[in-house]
């Protein structure tokens, strides 16, 4: 389990436990958090489910993987340091207290 912060465009936080084993981007979706959409349910084709994470878990989480850098070209204004697709982030405690701030909107 994780205590994520998905802070939206406006900087509206919402602060929700997510299961272990769900990405980052089940954890908004099942908490009816606006401001990713995941168009392509998590198949990692739509970047719709773009974030920009916390300075301070750039460092911490798992590298990208190819498809997932290269999906990050279609996101809206993504930033080479701090931009994941939520879909590609699985949850597991050493994801607690992450925090991701979403783009002002999604393509
Ligand atoms: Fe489509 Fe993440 S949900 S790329």
């Amino acid at each position: 389990m994780a205590k994520i912060t998905y802070v939206e465009h406006d900087g509206t936080e919402h602060v929700v436990d997510v299961p272990n084993g769900l990405t980052v981007m089940e954890g908004a979706r099942d908490n009816g958090i606006p401001g990713i959409e995941a168009d392509c349910g998590g198949a990692c084709a739509c970047s719709t489910c773009h974030v920009y994470v916390a300075e301070d878990w750039v460092e911490k989480l798992p590298a990208k993987e190819a498809m997932e850098e290269d999906m990050l070209d279609f996101a809206y204004e993504p930033d080479p340091a701090r931009s994941r697709l939520t879909c590609q982030l699985k949850v597991s405690d050493e994801l607690d207290g992450l925090r991701v701030q979403m783009p002002e909107k999604q393509i």
